[in-house]
């Protein structure tokens, strides 16, 4: 019997396949930066035993059925969004994410966005490249304080505390809403739990690391936005869906609230003709969370590992289920 053969949807660096060469087989798909089409992921699915993908492939019930055979789906991401998990345990197909490895990570790329965003970051670099920057004055891109501020954490799970923990190097007053209380958040932390509209009402900053799901979709619409103070500034570092986009541009261009920070968009990639892009108070980011080299090197060392301990015979380190 040959090796199982493992298909990669995206070209990664051979360094990182070395020490898995003598077990598995592996075949990539030929660029980097661009996804593959359904077509090949349809095609080399099919003759592979598992596969490692991204969050920019649908793993949806059609894909689960098609390709029943596979012992493994290995997703390079913590949010699992774009895998119909019911889908694939009905086709007897493990799915694992990319937990823990990102998470100091993308709690650091969350904290930047927050502060760039209340400092107005990119606005004031551009002021320099646009030849704006006539004499000092006394408010010329003044912003919002972070210290001593309330950050209102929405989804505080590990990357949820992991900002928190960040916040409170900054003495600031953190409460949170998550579906189930963080009993050491609020001991280690002093977090406070809150309702999600107490948590709308008196938050400077409040925070989106929830995961995508049908109970949060859209949960950051006109009304949260409403019950947000004017002088609020929102970040969202988790999935574009949660959110609410056309609201979210009025509510920045009515100034219902004062600014937010994007890492993540309801369709991706964007470009400079999206909505958002026309408004000074938003700072825009192409989903770059987890980007330090390190810790994608990580996530797929991880995705690695959990396809070799399944063709094992056994348990995956991070199965979804
Ligand atoms: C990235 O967004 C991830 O879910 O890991």
């Amino acid at each position: 019997m040959g090796k199982p053969k493992i298909y990669i949807t995206r070209t990664i660096p051979e360094h990182l396949l070395e020490p898995f060469k003598d077990k598995l087989d592996f075949t990539m798909w030929t660029s980097e930066s661009k996804p593959v089409s359904k077509e090949v992921l349809y095609k080399e699915a099919k003759k592979a035993d598992g596969l490692l993908c991204l969050l920019t492939e649908k793993i949806d019930q059609a894909f689960c059925q098609h390709a029943s055979h596979l012992k493994i789906i290995a997703n390079m991401a913590v949010g699992y969004d774009n895998i119909d998990v019911e889908a694939a345990k009905n086709n007897n197909i493990i799915v694992t994410n990319t937990p823990d490895v990102l998470t100091e990570t993308t709690a650091d790329l969350t904290f930047a966005l927050l502060m760039a965003t209340a400092r107005r970051l990119i606005e004031a670099t551009n002021y320099i490249y646009n030849d704006e920057w006539g004499e000092w004055s006394p408010f010329m891109l003044a912003g919002s304080d972070i210290h001593h501020k309330t950050i209102g954490i929405v989804g505080m799970g590990r990357i949820g505390e992991a900002v928190a923990k960040r916040a409170k190097g900054f003495n600031m007053n953190i409460l949170y809403h998550n579906r189930s209380r963080n009993i050491e958040a609020e001991n280690k932390l002093h977090a406070s739990y809150v309702s999600f509209e107490e948590l709308l009402k008196e938050s400077d900053f409040v925070v989106s690391l929830v995961p995508l799901s049908e109970a949060t979709s859209d949960m950051f619409d006109m009304e949260a936005f409403q019950t947000m103070k004017p002088s609020a500034i929102f970040i969202n570092a988790s999935r574009g869906g949660v959110v609410d986009e056309a609201a979210l541009f009025e509510a920045l261009d009515k100034k219902v609230i004062r600014a937010a920070g994007l890492d993540v968009f309801k369709q991706e990639p964007i470009s400079s003709s999206h909505p958002l892009t026309k408004l000074t108070n938003v700072v825009l980011l192409p989903h770059i969370g987890s980007a330090s080299v390190a810790t994608r090197e990580n996530m797929l060392k991880l995705c690695l590992e959990n396809i070799a301990l399944v063709f094992q015979g056994k348990r995956p380190k991070t199965p979804i289920v």
